[in-house]
């Protein structure tokens, strides 16, 4: 727990330094993509809502619903201070937790797993629990800070308990 509380607090930190940037960035979309705005997001309805659970001081998890929200989904936000009751209920195996806790259809979604992983699951509907980024992976949806990335394996968790290498990312 004390070593999630520390990640989160040195990536809250990059968070801010990360979002003095935005506006740069932001510039170098041409005409044909459309970003669209935190006040203006298109919700896919055929995509079922996310309720993602995260601790109030949580940065990095803000930037992972706004991936999300940025897909499509509709994300409601859930303020707890205790991750460890949310995460033992959805069953994210011991060792294998990250920051946020989110819950889409029949599944659970743990830690930053990419928008394209949850729709790919959502559409295949396998026989299991959910998906899992373990720890916090730079790079990763909402773990852009500072430019670094590492590569990272999505899990997903069997109702038995076992995980499997649903996708990778990063190289
Ligand atoms: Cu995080
Ligand atoms: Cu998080």
């Amino acid at each position: 727990m004390n070593v999630i509380c520390k990640m989160t607090a040195v990536v809250l930190a990059l968070g801010l330094a990360a979002c003095a940037k935005t506006p740069a960035t932001g510039a170098a979309n041409d005409a044909t993509s459309v970003t669209p705005t935190s006040a203006a997001l298109a919700v896919d309805t055929s995509l079922p809502p996310i309720v993602a659970f995260k601790s109030p001081t949580c940065g990095c998890c803000e930037l992972w619903v706004e991936h999300m929200r940025a897909a499509g989904f509709q994300v409601e936000v859930k303020d707890t201070q205790d991750m460890g009751a949310i995460k033992a209920e959805a069953g994210v195996p011991v060792g294998q937790g990250s920051c946020h806790t989110a819950k889409v259809g029949k599944y659970f979604l743990e830690g930053h797993v990419p928008a394209a992983d949850v729709k790919r699951l959502l559409a295949e509907g396998p026989d299991a629990r959910g998906l899992i980024v373990p720890g916090m992976v730079p790079g990763s949806p909402g773990m852009e800070q500072g430019g670094v990335t590492k590569p990272y394996d999505v899990l997903l968790l069997a109702k038995d308990g076992s995980t499997t290498v649903y996708s990778h990312h990063g190289d």
